[in-house]
């Protein structure tokens, strides 16, 4: 049993950040990002009410179904790729391992 995962994040200028993310915390990804000081800014706190913590998966994972409201919130982003989640909406477990994401334009 594991109880840390790696996540890895492609910033706006390209660059590739190797993050670590504990899954015994109840963390989602949006909150690994701002304890990592990327710039995320999860204004709604986690409640899939924002889209400021809109990200690209990249690789090919497969991920918790999207709730009703994130996709209500996605589709209003005129970044939203088919690739597009709410990272707040991505809890930390070990399904996560190695996932590979990007952090969409800024809103
Ligand atoms: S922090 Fe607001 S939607 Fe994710």
């Amino acid at each position: 049993m594991i109880n840390e995962i790696n996540i890895k994040v492609i910033d706006r200028n390209g660059e590739l950040h190797n993050l670590k993310g504990p899954i015994d915390m109840n963390l989602n990804v949006m909150e690994l990002l701002k304890i990592n000081e990327l710039p995320v800014e999860g204004t709604c706190g986690g409640m899939a009410m924002c889209a400021s913590c809109h990200v690209y998966v990249v690789s090919d994972h497969i991920l918790p179904e999207k709730t009703f409201d994130e996709i209500a919130m996605l589709e209003e982003s005129w970044d939203m790729q088919d690739n597009s989640r709410l990272s707040c909406q991505l809890k930390l477990s070990e399904q996560l391992e190695g996932l590979t994401i990007q952090l969409a334009p800024e809103q």
